[in-house]
């Protein structure tokens, strides 16, 4: 294979670390083939816009030689309340091809952007009890940052055969790691370190997103504020390593104080989703992302919302071989969340 391996890359590009995951199949389920984690300097993608595309180019080269990688094709994902809509929908009933034909019209009241900027998508889910409706999920993502990241992921070397939703990354992770239950709602959650994705899943199918733009930089932020410290510096508190005059319990409730922002986004997400459907209940929360690591964020979370949550596990269902270091593997995994549900993508998939 002259021009790398076989099958794509999840590549999941965060603002604050960079993700990789390559998966093989093997017997009737998936094997991991690489991973790997590289840490972005926080001024490179700020909002969901890449601010320094050369430098983000240098950062995907440098991770993909890290780890090895010689794989061309890549899947990425587009997240981001400002540059992702994602709706679900009652329209007319209509063939698949009669809607991919009149997409644009029906899409434009429920788009806020220009239908003209946006590249729509859709899935039809089924008939709705009202007759002669059927439920479909709208998605529309604003062109240019597409753009962005194609061109950037283009420059790295890569060939992206895929642009998915962080959204939708996470149910494909969640649908082959765990058991989908009929009738069950499952609130999937993805806190980096500036973006928030809500997935409310039930049976399986998602229901309801949102994505909301803040995450674990306000922890980083306080602890720069209240020792004075440097961004790597504050960083490296946050994840509990010793820091020169910095005291460990005085973090802690820095980092509890500054969880209260990000843990009232996510009520306030949860009880809209609730007046929107006549109160339905939501049986678990499953957390991803850098925020799962922050010691006492899960128990926090279960207080506040009063729902059992669980850290997810995106490798459960997946083989290991010996070669990983699994521990390191386990302490990482909920990071890995969306690049093992862009892994999971196939070419030709929708
Ligand atoms: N051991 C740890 N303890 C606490 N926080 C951690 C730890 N390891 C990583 N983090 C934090 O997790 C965040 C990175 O998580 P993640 O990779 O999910 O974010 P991202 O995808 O880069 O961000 P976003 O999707 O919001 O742009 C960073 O803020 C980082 O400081
Ligand atoms: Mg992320």
């Amino acid at each position: 294979m002259l021009f790398g391996g076989k099958g794509s890359i999840g590549l999941d590009i965060g603002s604050s670390y960079i993700k990789t995951v390559k998966l093989k199949e093997s017997k009737g389920g998936y094997e991991l083939e690489q991973f790997d984690i590289f840490p972005l300097p926080p001024e490179l993608i700020v909002d969901g816009s890449i601010i320094d595309s050369l430098r983000l180019v240098d950062a995907i080269k440098e991770m993909l030689k890290k780890a090895g990688i010689t794989t061309k094709d890549a899947v990425i994902a587009i997240s981001g309340h400002s540059s992702v809509i994602i709706k679900r929908i009652a329209l007319p009933e209509m063939s698949e091809e009669e809607l991919q034909e009149s997409i644009k019209f029906e899409a434009e009241q429920y788009v806020p952007f220009d239908i003209e900027d946006v590249d729509l998508d859709f899935q039809i889910i089924g008939p709705k009890e009202e007759p002669g409706q059927m439920d479909v999920i709208l998605v529309a993502v604003k062109k240019d940052i597409i753009n962005e990241y194609i061109s950037v992921v283009k420059e790295a070397g890569l060939n992206p055969i895929i642009v998915d939703v962080d959204a939708f990354a996470l149910e494909n992770m969640y649908g082959v790691n765990y058991q989908i239950e009929h009738d069950r709602n499952v609130a999937l959650l993805n806190i980096g370190a500036s973006t928030i994705n809500m997935s409310i899943l039930k049976g399986g199918i998602s229901v309801f997103t949102r994505d909301s733009s803040l995450g674990s930089n306000l922890h980083t932020e306080a602890i720069q504020r209240e020792f004075n410290l440097s961004y790597e510096n504050a960083e490296k508190a946050k994840r509990g390593e010793p820091v020169e005059n910095v005291n460990p319990d005085e973090v802690t409730s820095i980092i509890e104080s500054a969880s209260e922002e990000i843990l009232g986004e996510i009520v306030r997400s949860l009880d809209y989703y609730r007046s929107t459907t006549m109160h339905e209940d939501i049986a678990e929360i499953i957390l991803s992302g850098g925020c799962a690591l922050i010691k006492n964020f899960v128990p926090m979370i279960a207080e506040k919302t009063g729902i059992e949550t669980k850290v997810s596990e995106p490798f459960k269902n997946i083989r290991i071989p010996k070669k990983f270091d699994t521990a390191y593997l386990e302490e990482v995994a909920p990071i890995m969340g969306i690049a093992v549900g862009l892994a999971l993508r196939k070419q030709g998939d929708r």
